[in-house]
């Protein structure tokens, strides 16, 4: 299959490669980005290895210290490059109400002649010739353990080494899923350039990429353009763009009502396993926010004095969840590793986590230590005297006091395979899944929303988790520290109409409940309350086993609390506080609820409401009616 193409190069298929509608995709897009050259990706150690290697000629990618960090890099990204793209990032339905109020939107046509096909006034699309002077890999991947019946596969041609090593950490990437896809399988096209094409002879930056940015999803032919960005959810695709936002229209699409199947869901959700003293295992999947917390709940260490508890993790970002054949939700984890927050992880805060990094990592806009290691702000209390910030500037404390400049970006990240955890739960592989007990959502609130609320019934949590606000975060680049409505932390990674996602959370709930299977209790919690000293209230990270100790007896039905207007909380007295002084003046601070501040909440659930208004699910509306109902008398 070595055919050189008219206006292309050589694709250089391996004899293996049956697959004839990709072999002709690879040799289509080779010749509009007009490729160097191909390389396929077998998935192989010593193909990461050589990728690594070339990334450090290149001065991509630095070795680290292999007797402090063995098997490690770091990146220091472009500096307009370091985070997600909300405003650049488009769902391309034929019609913009499936897209819905919530997503950018351009019609598909219009769409392909900017990236692909050109612009009716002559302008050429931005792909021709993007890639001119690299080579493009085609990375193969499956999202979920290779032939489960819940993973999809998908193929992402890219530009960047880069990115095709991260692919190898975050997903089964290589050869495997080639053989699996056999000569007809089906596959998500994801397409990928950073958009910095070479001219002969030009010498390369460290970290190419372009200032016009495109994340874009056709959700009707299942396809992903990306252009301009080297970054994380901008670039490894099979990520938020597959995983969440192709990934939730396929779930949506895959239910029918009058055959009785509900679909599935894709989910920004962490899964973890939470084992109790008398050896009973319980799993539960949790939505917040970008940079609120998914990563270090699933690695959470339980304090010794609440007795033997154990938390192990199934994933730390996505879950992707199906009704098995019993009735009951099952949940896997898409990815295979971890593209987690480097600030704010430590030793003490989240153990796991420093594990996990102890090898086999790439780093992303951390700091350097003149001793070749990485540190970033939260790591160790003190920081060291001298860094090279991730801009590859000098560092120290003073310059730090003078100037506020950080020595790691706020969003800088590690890149780690899940099997470098500790903590990983048995089962974190398995085609099967895990039977979920219990949701909970969760943003990042200074004031106003409680520690921990239990919803009253399904549709109720399905409210709870449409009205969810949370302040936003370096994840994303914009405003920070603003709340804003993030209907079940999907809010960047819807690929369809908010309010029918809402309706399909509620139908998949009605069917499970007409066929007697025991659906999850849905829970609402928040770590991030703030004292009039500007400090977390709560002690959080391992602390939080108080709040899934909770969690897990009201799942039993062991558990005392009070019913309010929103649900049921927890007394002091219902929650252990063996081995915390925490008294219950410090618990009216993080539980309490202020009138004024919950009518200013609903008036934004309002304001949400009525964006959202086209497709609305009527009962959502009427739970809102409820609440205040009960806020009254
Ligand atoms: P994404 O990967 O962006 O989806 O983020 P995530 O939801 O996995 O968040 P992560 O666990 O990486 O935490 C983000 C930031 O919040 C880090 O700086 C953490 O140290 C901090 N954080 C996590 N859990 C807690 C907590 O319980 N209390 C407090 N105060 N901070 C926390
Ligand atoms: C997030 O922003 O929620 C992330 C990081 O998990 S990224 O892969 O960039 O989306
Ligand atoms: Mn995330």
């Amino acid at each position: 299959m070595n055919r050189p193409l008219a206006h292309g190069p050589a694709i250089d298929a391996p004899a293996t490669v049956r697959h004839r509608k990709l072999v002709e995709w690879v040799a289509e897009m080779a010749a509009l980005t007009e490729a160097r050259d191909v390389h396929w990706c077998d998935g192989s150690d010593a193909e990461y290895d050589r990728l690594c290697a070339q990334l450090v000629t290149a001065g991509t990618l630095l070795k680290l210290n292999p007797e402090l960090r063995p098997h490690s890099f770091l990146a220091r990204s472009s500096a307009s490059d370091v985070a997600r793209v909300e405003d650049r990032t488009y769902i391309c339905s034929e019609r913009k109400e499936d897209a819905g109020p919530t997503n950018n939107w351009m019609a598909p046509a219009a769409m392909r002649a900017l990236l692909q096909t050109g612009q009716a006034d002559g302008t050429p699309p931005l792909f021709r010739g993007a890639m001119r002077g690299r080579t493009m890999y085609v990375v193969p991947f499956s999202m979920g353990p290779l032939g489960s019946g819940i993973s999809h596969i998908g193929v992402e041609l890219t530009d960047s080494a880069y990115v095709a090593v991260s692919m190898k950490v975050m997903t089964r990437m290589g050869s495997k899923v080639l053989d699996l896809l056999g000569s007809d399988g089906h596959f998500v096209p994801c397409m990928h350039s950073v958009g910095a094409p070479l001219a002969p002879g030009e010498k390369d930056v460290s970290w190419p990429c372009n200032a016009t940015k495109y994340i874009v999803h056709y959700p009707e032919t299942q396809e992903i353009w990306s252009y301009g960005s080297g970054y994380g959810g901008n670039a490894l695709l099979g990520k938020k763009c597959f995983a969440l936002r192709i990934a939730s229209v396929m779930g949506r699409a895959a239910a029918d009502k009058a055959a009785g199947n509900p679909g599935w869901l894709a989910e920004h959700m962490l899964i973890l396993g939470v084992t109790s003293p008398e050896g009973k295992k319980h799993h539960v999947a949790a939505a917040f926010p970008s940079a609120c917390g998914k990563t270090n709940f699933a690695m959470l260490i339980p304090p010794p004095a609440l007795g033997h508890w154990t938390v192990t993790t199934i994933g730390d970002d996505i879950a992707w969840i199906k009704p098995g054949p019993d009735g009951r939700l099952y949940a896997i984890n898409p990815e295979a590793g971890y593209f987690g927050v480097a600030p704010g992880t430590n030793e003490k805060t989240n153990p796991n986590c420093m594990a996990s990094l102890k090898r086999d990592a790439i780093f992303t806009n951390v700091a350097l230590t003149d001793d070749g290691d990485v540190w970033w702000e939260g790591m160790t209390a003190t920081p060291p005297a001298h860094l090279i910030d991730w801009q590859g500037q000098d560092w120290t404390p003073q310059i730090a006091r003078d100037s506020g400049a950080k020595a790691a970006h706020p969003n800088a990240r590690f890149t780690v395979a899940a099997t470098n955890n500790p903590a990983l739960d048995e089962a974190w592989d398995s085609p099967a899944g895990v039977p979920i007990d219990a949701f909970i959502f969760g943003g990042r609130r200074s004031t106003t929303v409680p520690l921990v609320t239990e919803a009253r019934d399904w549709t109720e949590g399905v409210y709870m988790a449409a009205t969810m606000g949370s302040e936003t975060t370096a994840a994303a680049t914009g405003a920070q520290g603003v709340v804003r409505r993030d209907p079940f932390a999907m809010l960047p990674f819807m690929g369809y109409n908010m309010s029918e996602y809402f309706q399909h959370w509620l139908d998949l709930g009605a069917t499970l409940a007409a066929r007697g299977a025991p659906l999850p209790k849905i829970f609402c919690v928040n770590w991030f309350r703030k004292g009039a000293d500007g400090k977390f209230v709560w002690p959080g990270y391992g602390e939080n086993m108080r709040v899934l100790e909770w969690i897990v007896h009201r799942v039993e039905g062991s558990a005392g609390g009070e019913l309010n207007a929103f649900g049921t909380t927890p007394r002091y007295e219902d929650i252990d506080w063996s081995g915390l002084a925490f008294d219950s003046a410090r618990f009216d601070l993080v539980t309490d609820l202020d009138a004024a501040s919950w009518a200013g909440e609903l008036e934004s659930h309002d304001a949400l409401f009525k964006q959202l208004a086209h497709r609305l699910p009527g009962e959502l509306p009427q739970v809102r009616e409820r609440i205040a109902a009960r806020l009254a008398t």
